[in-house]
């Protein structure tokens, strides 16, 4: 659980926004939540190369006291620092990358406190999975050997299976699509020359995947658009209260990274509440780390499952289409004996129903009731 720089800010960032980020990641509360990460993205060093020894340079207009002091004072505050390179020559938006100097930049980060690395794939082969699985595991081997520990995500945007590989490559977490923008169905983003995933389809993409996440390597939907609201560095159409929730209900059952990418600066209170949900971050961060997958659709609504260490079952209740439904969940579809069980509202934080065989629900369009059952 985090931040990431690069959902509203994009190339704008610099070290104003990261030090005020971490001040109201604490004073809005979100730090007594759990999340502990604040991501640099793409952008940070000088753009046309490094050093005479080689060396990435933080940009000195954007981070005039250099990394190691924002890492100081991150580290202070009690989070953690990451930032961001690509297994080429270049990055995404065309800084310097770390191909070839994987050891060196490995080195540099750990001796100004990097705690993770975001590490992207532009510029490099799409369709050559040997390279890929070479390229990621040089720079797991370079973060191993700098003498200290970092979370290693992989941005490889699931092109070349990396939930197949990523674990061996050293890495923690891999993204499984492309840039999700805020938006419920993929957009073409004109001036991108590509399709922005919509949230409907990173739902897909999750059943597809899940049984290759769990403990110490995940799969990761992409940073969240909770809060974006159609503005920032990948605004799409915006959406609404209803599909944010379902957004960050399917990430949370999915067991993906929750990184927020809004600017918290400007938190209100529907992206607050969305954020801030002590059960429904429960249910993401639970022990067993089991990503939840489909087990019934009736017609565009659809049933998720995933089991919890404290015995009980989480249960999320999709309506992907665009008229209100009812639905019956089953206990025999959740996998569930008809015996007495208790229905929690998760989001609401409430209990809603005892009941045996069969609990009716009314589900608006794009909506997801997310319930814990216990029997
Ligand atoms: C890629 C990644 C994004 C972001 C940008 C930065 O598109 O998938 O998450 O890091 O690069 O340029």
């Amino acid at each position: 659980m985090g931040w990431n720089s690069w959902n509203t800010f994009g190339h704008n960032i610099n070290e104003t926004v990261v030090r005020e980020t971490a001040d109201v990641l604490v004073s809005s509360g979100l730090k007594d939540y759990g999340y502990q990460y604040i991501v640099i993205d793409d952008c940070w060093s000088v753009k046309d190369g490094r050093d005479s020894h080689g060396d990435l340079v933080p940009d000195p207009e954007k981070f005039p006291n250099g990394v190691k002091a924002l890492a100081d004072y991150v580290h202070s505050k009690g989070f953690k620092l990451g930032i961001y390179s690509d297994a080429a020559e270049k990055t995404c938006a065309g800084y310097p990358g770390s191909l070839g100097f994987e050891d060196q930049d490995a080195h540099l980060w750990a001796s100004w406190g990097i705690d993770f690395l975001k590490y992207d794939y532009c510029h490099a082969p799409l369709f050559d999975q040997a390279v890929a699985i070479e390229r990621y595991t040089r720079m797991g081997k370079a973060l191993r050997d700098s003498g200290r520990e970092f979370l290693f995500s992989l941005c490889e945007w699931g092109n070349q299976s990396p939930h197949l590989w990523g674990r061996k490559a050293g890495g923690h977490m891999w993204r499984v699509s492309g840039d999700v923008f805020d938006s419920w169905i993929n957009i073409w983003m004109k001036d991108w020359n590509t399709y922005g995933i919509g949230i409907d389809v990173s739902i897909d993409i999750a059943n597809d995947l899940h049984e290759y996440g769990g403990p110490g390597g995940w799969n990761d939907l992409d940073m969240l658009v909770v809060g974006l609201k159609g503005k920032g560095q990948i605004a799409g159409n915006g959406m609404s209260f209803l599909e944010y929730q379902t957004h960050m209900s399917m990430w949370v059952m999915a067991c993906s990274p929750l990184m927020i990418g809004c600017d918290i600066r400007k938190l209100d209170a529907d992206t607050a509440s969305l954020l801030m949900n002590r059960e429904v971050l429960d249910v993401n961060q639970d022990a067993l780390g089991i990503p939840a997958s489909r087990v019934k659709q009736i017609g565009r609504c659809e049933i998720w499952t995933k089991r919890l260490a404290d015995s009980g079952l989480a249960v999320s209740v999709i309506n992907r289409g665009s008229r209100g439904e009812d639905v019956t969940v089953k206990a025999r579809d959740i996998g569930l004996l008809d015996t007495p069980k208790l229905a929690r509202n998760v989001w609401a934080g409430q209990d809603v129903a005892d009941f045996r065989t069969e609990l009716p629900l009314r589900v608006e369009p794009h909506e997801t009731i997310l319930l814990k059952v216990t029997q």
